[in-house]
């Protein structure tokens, strides 16, 4: 199967690109380089012996993206390219909308021109929203209470996705929903290296790791949960890169909607500790306030991809500091 990957010089579409390699599938590479760099590619060709071919266009570009459409001979596209940081789209709204929401209007487009009917979404747990509770199933209502841009975003191409799947029933969608994605490479040579400020905790403990910043903020400290922060599923990146190789082997016409989670909350304290323990050095922090929009607790049920995918996670967050420490310390 020959596979488009938008976004495949990010940090999740670069794992996903050399699990896709290693098992065999042709791909190729559409991103603008917005939050990622060419040389990526360069270290895929390193980790699998291919070197995947690289379209440096961006998806607003409609005619550029109908092209690499039309002469790929694609079966399949695995849609990650899209703006994702969460604060930034609440200044920006209209950049965020206009990105993400025209790139994947065109991006279908593109696909139906050329007669392409899998695609592979990479939505995310925010399009729930604030269901009021803790463990996320896949059919929990969606798109009420979505806090940021960024979020309704997502949540809107899922429901165009639905429609065009309604429209045309030969239509395969995957929505896959992910928790939160950590960790690197296991050759600590591909990770997360986000341009500009994040506010993922990850990509900050990094930063304070490698002394950019002076400390972790851990907004708040008095959540009703284990230990008053905030608890998240976190994902290594290589089981949610896998999570795409068993969705795109279980495609079917319609839309398939799946958690890609490990199941289990950890709190932003564990996490410190975890990261302290993994690289032997204490990590900087004070308590601050609460931030806006943040929910005490959240995590996947992962149960209906490993019933219906085969799948479900098998690295541990100790398995994620690890290979993040590999990858701070390349670079
Ligand atoms: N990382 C997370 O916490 C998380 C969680 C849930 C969902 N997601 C989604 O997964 C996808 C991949 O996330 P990531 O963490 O790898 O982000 P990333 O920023 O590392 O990768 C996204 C890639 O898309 C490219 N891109 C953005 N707009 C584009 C456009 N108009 N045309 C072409 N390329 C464009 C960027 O240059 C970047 O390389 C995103 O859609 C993101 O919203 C991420």
């Amino acid at each position: 199967m020959k596979i488009l990957v938008t976004g495949g010089t990010g940090y999740i579409g670069s794992h996903t690109v050399v699990e896709l390699l290693k098992d065999g599938y042709e791909v190729e590479i559409l991103d603008n380089l917005a939050n990622s760099k060419a040389s990526v590619v360069d270290v895929i060709e390193e980790l699998t012996g291919i070197k995947p071919k690289f379209h440096q266009v961006d998806l607003l570009d409609k005619e550029a993206t109908k092209k690499v459409m039309q002469e790929g001979g694609f079966d399949a596209v695995i849609h990650f390219a899209g703006l994702k940081a969460v604060a930034e789209s609440v200044e920006q709204p209209l950049r965020y909308y206009e990105n993400n929401i025209i790139g994947t209007l065109n991006l279908l487009a593109a696909m139906k021109d050329a007669g392409v009917k899998r695609l592979v979404f990479s939505s995310s747990a925010t399009v729930y929203g604030d269901p009021g509770k803790n463990a996320y199933t896949e059919d929990l209502p969606t798109g009420q209470n979505i806090a940021s841009p960024y979020g309704k975003t997502k949540y809107m191409i899922e429901e165009i996705l639905k429609d065009e799947a309604v429209a045309d029933p030969e239509f395969e969608v995957m929505l896959l929903r992910y928790f939160n994605p950590i960790g690197a490479h296991e050759s600590g040579k591909l990770g997360e290296d986000p341009n500009g400020r994040p506010n993922n905790l990850m990509p900050i403990i990094m930063k304070v790791a490698k002394g950019e910043y002076p400390e972790l903020s851990v907004y708040g400290n008095d959540y009703p949960t284990k230990d008053g922060t905030c608890v998240r599923d976190y994902i290594h990146v290589v089981d949610l890169a896998k999570g795409h190789l068993a969705a795109l082997k279980n495609m079917k016409p319609g839309v398939k909607i799946y958690n890609l989670g490990s199941g289990k909350g950890t709190s932003v304290l564990e996490m410190i500790a975890a990261f302290e323990k993994a690289s032997g050095e204490k990590l900087p922090y004070k308590i601050a306030e609460r931030r806006a929009g943040d929910l005490p607790e959240f995590y996947a049920v992962p149960t209906k991809a490993l019933e219906e995918l085969g799948w479900k996670t098998e690295l541990t967050i100790e398995d994620a500091m690890n290979d993040t420490i590999k990858y701070l310390n390349n670079f």
